[in-house]
């Protein structure tokens, strides 16, 4: 395997940043994550898009142009041989001496990259199944539409999820409205048979996948809501499921160990997974 790093490929195995990268110190840094099918990039533009975002937002500079970070990711996935799988990229501020504050003068920002390969027909036969989701209190900050590596509240709630066998945490702010996942965008088809998923006004992160899936189904014609809603509305709904580049859509058949509807996979959520897959091909 191969990761890009800092303007070259290099030996997975050997690949390594600065002990100073502020990335390391100081979660000084943002992500993205693409899914591959058949060796190309999905919902590239909108990755890039909240790529760019996210870099403005924090005041870093664009590491390099639109059109060369396409013949780098590309370069990724064909050196690591991926039909199907991952391409992870993060930008940090740079490496520089200790300091919370920005260094002065400005340092290059630092990039890495990596691809993977993923087992579809395995992760197929595992959604078709139908997976468990626990809920966590919202103890994030306030800025969760920045797509930043500082994910240990993230990383926490996905361990608490682990141990009891979920494969994702809800976040729940104080009024007990499900925010989003630790690592996808929360949905569920409510108890009159509407799609649901949080407006982009609160405090998450704006799912690249989310938004593709919206268009899916408003060309599917079904009803939805942005709409945020409570854990309780939830457990009593007809489906529910999770979107993200690694989850893609996901179905959930339980929250907090309580039955989604009669406890197996949903028709809607099962319908939109192969919408989605169809259209990201
Ligand atoms: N996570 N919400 C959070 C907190 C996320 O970290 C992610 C993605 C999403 C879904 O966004 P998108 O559809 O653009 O992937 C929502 C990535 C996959 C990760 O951390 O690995």
């Amino acid at each position: 395997r191969f990761a890009y790093v800092n303007g070259r490929f290099v030996r997975h195995g050997q690949a390594a940043v600065h002990i100073e990268d502020r990335g390391y110190q100081l979660a000084d840094g943002v992500y993205e994550v693409w899914a591959v099918f058949d060796g190309k990039l999905a919902d590239a533009e909108g990755h890039f898009a909240r790529l760019w975002r996210s870099l403005d937002e924090l005041r870093i500079a664009h590491p390099m142009s639109e059109a060369s970070l396409i013949v780098v990711l590309r370069e990724a996935i064909r050196r690591n041989h991926v039909r199907e799988g991952l391409v992870y990229l993060q930008v940090s501020r740079g490496v520089a001496k200790r300091d919370h504050a920005f260094p002065s003068p400005a340092v290059p920002p630092a990039v890495v990259i990596t691809a993977r390969s993923v087992d579809r027909a395995a992760i197929e036969a595992k959604a078709a199944k139908g997976s468990a989701v626990i809920t966590v209190p919202e103890n994030r900050w306030g800025r969760c539409d920045i797509k930043t590596i500082g994910l240990l509240p993230n990383a926490l709630a996905k361990q608490a999820a682990r141990e009891r066998g979920a494969i994702e945490a809800w976040f729940v702010d104080d009024l007990g409205l499900v925010t989003e996942g630790a690592s996808s965008n929360a949905w569920i088809v409510d108890a009159e048979g509407r799609l649901r998923t949080r407006d982009t006004q609160a405090n998450i992160l704006r799912g690249v996948t989310r938004l593709t899936l919206l268009d899916v189904i408003a060309q599917a014609g079904l009803p939805v809501a942005e709409q945020p809603f409570t854990v309780e509305e939830a457990k009593s709904a007809r489906e529910a499921f999770i979107t993200g580049a690694g989850s893609l859509v996901t179905p959930i058949t339980s929250v907090d160990g309580v039955k989604i509807g009669d406890g197996t996979v949903g028709p809607v959520a099962s319908r939109l997974r192969a919408l989605y897959i169809e259209r990201a091909r």
